[in-house]
Order: structure tokens, then sequence, then C-alpha cells
């Protein structure tokens, strides 16, 4: 398996591959904390959010929204505690880049949350993992020990007026927990269902104070931002979409990986086929899932020759999404119809049950996938999954309800014959001439 960057320096994958690479002493040895130093050594917290809003740094847990907007909702003049959230749940099918740099590089976390404390005013961060992932709490725990023991985490921060705890928390494997509400209805010790919103957490988030919830991979981009200033650190990417994006690649292609590119890399097929160095087996490219499962099946033809920029803007354009960066390739002997039975099976186990459209929606997008895997598939059946998508998608309480849709609408669309193999209408054996 590949981990490493295409087409720029590393940055959030700079020391994955480097000997004790989970260590404080080779953090700082390859420039770590040395942002952290220079936030403390006398930038305003209202620097630090400029220059993240100068990066053009974006969410990197799905929803793509701007950091540095997302931190300057936090209301100054609060009197309540502020937190600040690490999203590590990371459940989403065909994702685990956050996986690799919290295993690999758990002070770049660390320092991210620090910096995100500090310029938000916050004294506590939490670290929410899957429940999958309680052996990364055991890596993080040593490494918050650690820093701390180097006077970087808990009271007079390296010396100045900054005090900040940071805590570990696992889930028990629920998908629905990585959306941030659900996520802390569960670190409160809730029933992990989604809150409505508005408010949203920077208003009204943990214990009904001020939160920032940022995905892990959003976090560790903050350090380098720091250190090389928001606006260099846009220019690695696109003027929309700033700095690097680290994918994780899963699938029929040769080599597999965590890759980091740039944002905006061009093209994904160049990427698929010498990056990635083609489609194993010999076989050809037949779909791509680029951001996890809950965005738009491409088919190949919306790829090949299209010069696909691998950023939010160039993959909307494309039909798609970057989501959360899980990039799932299938060759030519992937039956659509199949795959798409699968994810939805994975929607419908993962619905919290919360709101009808969902708990039920699912349970019948299910039903009809195996009915029609048995072979009892009607001509109309098509249309009636549609019907059933399009009484979820819009009318649930969160967004899972639309992530349940969005795979079957675009797989349907782009790939109606996988389907309409399936719907074939059988002739029923009691409706078969008899021999005389
Ligand atoms: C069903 C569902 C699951 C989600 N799972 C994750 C997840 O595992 N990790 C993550 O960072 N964001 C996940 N999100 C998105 C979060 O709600 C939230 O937008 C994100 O943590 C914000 O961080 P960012 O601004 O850094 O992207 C999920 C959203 C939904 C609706
Ligand atoms: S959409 Fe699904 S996951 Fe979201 S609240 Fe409703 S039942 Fe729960």
């Amino acid at each position: 398996m590949f981990i490493g960057a295409i087409g720029c320096e590393p940055l959030q994958l700079a020391r994955v591959g480097l000997e004790n690479s989970q260590s404080l002493e080779t953090y700082q040895r390859h420039g770590g904390y040395e942002a952290l130093r220079k936030v403390l050594g006398g930038m305003s917290p209202d620097e630090v959010i400029g220059e993240v809003k100068k990066s053009a740094l974006r969410g990197r847990g799905g929803a793509g929204f701007p950091t540095g907007m997302k931190w300057s909702f936090v209301p100054k003049d609060s009197p309540k505690p502020k937190y600040v959230v690490c999203n590590a749940d990371e459940s989403e099918p065909g994702t685990f880049k956050d996986r690799y740099l919290m295993e690999r590089d758990p002070h770049m976390l660390i320092e991210g949350m620090l910096i995100a404390a500090y310029a938000l005013g916050s004294k506590a961060a939490y670290i929410y993992t899957r429940g999958e992932y309680r052996y990364l709490i055991e890596i993080m725990d040593r490494a918050i020990e650690e820093a701390r023991t180097a006077g970087l985490v808990g009271e007079k921060i390296l010396g100045a007026d900054f005090n900040c705890e940071v805590y570990t928390h696992t889930g028990a494997g629920a998908y629905i927990c990585g959306e941030e509400t659900a996520l802390l209805n569960s670190l409160e010790g809730l029933r992990g269902h989604p809150r409505m919103k508005p408010p949203f957490p920077a208003v009204a988030g943990l214990y009904g104070c001020p939160t920032v919830v940022n995905n892990v991979e959003t976090l560790t981009a903050v350090p380098d931002i720091i250190k090389m200033g928001g606006e260099a650190y846009q220019k690695l990417g696109t003027e929309k979409s700033g700095g690097t994006k680290v994918w994780s690649v899963s699938g029929h292609v040769n080599r597999p990986g965590v890759y980091e590119l740039p944002m905006g890399y061009s093209d994904m097929e160049k990427f698929i086929m010498e990056d990635c160095q083609g489609i194993s087996n010999g076989r050809k490219l037949k779909a791509v899932i680029p951001g996890g499962s809950s965005v738009y099946i491409m088919p190949a033809s919306d790829i090949e020759g299209k010069s696909v920029k691998m950023d939010y803007e160039g993959l909307v354009a494309a039909g798609s999404s970057v989501g959360s960066g899980g990039f799932i390739v299938m060759d030519d002997t992937v039956d659509i119809f199949e795959s798409t039975k699968n994810l939805t099976e994975f929607y419908k186990h993962e619905s919290c049950g919360w709101c009808t459209p969902c708990r039920e929606g699912t349970d019948w997008l299910v039903k009809v996938f195996k009915r029609i895997a048995r072979g009892e598939g009607k001509a109309d059946d098509a249309q009636l999954l549609l019907d059933l998508c399009d009484n979820i998608e819009g009318k649930s309480f969160c967004p899972l309800g639309d992530a349940a849709s969005w795979p079957i609408q675009s797989a349907i669309k782009k790939f109606p014959e996988d389907f309409r193999r399936h719907l074939t209408p059988l002739v029923k054996t009691e409706a078969l001439p008899t021999m005389a």
C-alpha cells in the first residue's frame, strides 16, 4: 500500500514514513510545535483565524465548509466555556485517511487542536473516535501525556497565558455519531442521534456551549497554515479549495493507499491510471465513487478524457463531490446493482431511527433491493426505488437520509443497464407451456 504525496511536497504526510513517527522527539525534529510556538509568541486569536481564512481551508469531514469562517462564528463575548471537538469518527465507507494521520503522526493533530483552542478561547479539546478505533486512543493518549510532560498540554502552555487540556473519547461504532450533533450527544453520554439545527454547534454545541467540530484532516492542516502563512497554503491548491488533500484509495487499483495531492490535481484519469498504477488484473475502469459512499457515483465515461480536476469545484462540475475523500475504484466485473444494494444495506443498518422517512424508507429500499436480487424484480422497480428515495431525500432530519438516496439515484441514472438486467420480467413457471 502506498502512503505519500504526488504532485506536491508532502505536508500532512511529511512524517508518516519516519522511524518513531509517533514520538514527540521525531515530531519536534521535523518542525513539530513550531506553529504553536509562533502563535503563542505573539499572534492574537483573530490573527490566527485570519490566516485560516486566507488559507481557503475547507472542512475535510465531508461538507467542505470553510474552516476559518466556521471558527469566526464562535461568539467572542459569550461567558460560557468554549470547546474544540475533533471528529475522528471516520465511519464513511471507503475512508481511512484520518486513521493514518492519527496512527502515524498523533502530535500533528494535538498541535492543530491546541492552535484551534487558542484561536477560539477554549480550555478543553476532545478527540472523538469510533469504537473500532480504540487502538488509536492508546496512541493519542500516549502522545497527549508526552506533550503534557513537555509543557505543551495543560496549564501555562510553553510558559504563555494559555491553558488547554486534550481528552480522548470513543463511541460505540455508530455511523451516525460522525454527524457532528449526534457526536456531541454521544460525547455527553446521551443517545447518539442528531440535534435540531439551528442553533449550530458554534453557538450551542457541547453542553450547550460554543463548540467547533472539525475533522482530523482539517485540524492537522492548521500547523502548516500557521507556519507557511494562509496565503502560501492556499496557493498550493486552487482559489476556493486551498492547500492539499489526503485521499484514501481502495478497490480495483494496482496501488491502493493514502495519497496527498494538491487541491485541483488534474486529472482524475491520470491519477487512477498512472499514480495508482491502473486497474488491477488488466481489467477496465467501470466507475469511481470519489468521496466516500455518500456522493454520486461516476461512470468511466465521465472520467476518461474529461480532465476531471480533483477539488471541490472540479468534482461538482463532473457530477460528484470530494466528500470525505474515500476514493473507491470499481472495475468492469462490478455489478452496480449489487454494489448499490450493499451500500443501501449499510445505510439501513446505520439509520439511527430518530425520524420516520429515513428509518422506514431505508428499510423499504432494502426490501425492494432484496426482492429484485431474489429474481422477483418487476419492470417498474427502478422507478419504485427512485420514488422511495424521493420520499427520503430532503425530508429526513439529518443528511444521512440524503446520503442513503444519492448512491441509488446516481446508480440508476448512470448505470441503467445494471438495474435493467435484474428487472427483466420473469416468466412464471406455471405460465410455461407443458409438454403433451
Ligand atoms: C451521517 C454523517 C456521518 C458523518 N461522519 C463524519 C465522520 O465520520 N467524520 C467527519 O469528520 N465528519 C463526518 N460527518 C460530517 C460532520 O457532521 C461535520 O460536518 C464535520 O465533522 C465538520 O468538520 P469539518 O468542517 O472539518 O469538515 C458526518 C455527517 C453525517 C451527516
Ligand atoms: S435521517 Fe436517519 S440517521 Fe438522520 S435522524 Fe433521521 S433516522 Fe436518524
